[in-house]
């Protein structure tokens, strides 16, 4: 790695743009210099550099079969894992799209729809993660725990939220042309495009475990209550 560019770092693994950005480390119009160079004129840590970069490879490893867990370790790992990475993710996206639209915005009028979309997914989905944490998640704990309670119309109103949200980052994939830069892009548009196709991916994961894993359970749970009163 310190044989390479800034700018060849960011481009092999548009993730390193965060470390660059927490360090304040010029990867765009100043990339152009090894890491260490890129360090000293940032006047910091060569080595902590390293290795918050070398720490970002570490593979996501989610193969654990969630369908054996309890509803309440699933909600846990949902939040912990799949809110968590919104929450950062999409202030950091956000960012990128600001930067995209100021440096390419004047040619290309998509990035302004695409930068709209997003601000409104992520707003939506803010107050989505906050009704689940608040409200369903807790219902569901209870639930687990025993109690009488009905989640069938929390859960239908979750399920049609996760619609919206799917449809308006697929309204972002089809305007980015599925998120392959075109020839010639710069590392901070590469970035966003792959930030973007990591956060619809991430979201797929989200609404798959929810949908189809907890939401059902957490349905049956209500109807064996049901049968059992
Ligand atoms: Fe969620
Ligand atoms: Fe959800």
């Amino acid at each position: 790695m310190p044989k390479k560019t800034v700018a060849e770092i960011a481009l092999d693994n548009p993730a390193s743009v965060r470390v660059f950005e927490e360090l304040g480390i010029d990867y765009c119009c100043g990339g152009n210099v090894s890491l260490e160079q890129a360090c000293a004129h940032a006047g910091v840590s060569f080595s902590d550099a390293h290795r918050k970069l070398v720490s970002l490879d570490a593979p996501a490893g989610d193969d654990r079969d969630w369908s054996r867990v309890g509803l309440n370790e699933l909600t846990t790992h949902i939040v912990e894992r799949h809110h968590a990475f919104v929450r950062r993710e999409a202030p950091h996206i956000e960012l990128l799209l600001a930067k995209v639209v100021a440096r390419h915005g004047s040619g290309n009028p998509e990035y302004a729809t695409i930068e709209e979309t997003f601000r409104a997914v992520s707003s939506e989905l803010m107050a989505h993660m906050l009704k689940e944490e608040k409200v369903l998640f807790p219902l569901i704990a209870s639930l687990e725990a025993g109690a009488a309670g009905s989640v069938q119309a929390p859960i239908a109103r979750m399920m049609a939220e996760h619609d919206d949200a799917a449809t308006l980052l697929r309204q972002i994939r089809s305007l980015s042309h599925n998120f392959v830069p075109p020839d010639g892009a710069c590392p901070t548009l590469r970035a966003t495009l792959a930030s973007l196709d990591g956060f619809e991916r991430d979201l797929h994961l989200h609404v798959h475990l929810e949908n189809n894993l907890l939401f059902p359970r957490a349905l049956a749970l209500t109807e064996g209550l049901r049968r059992a009163s």
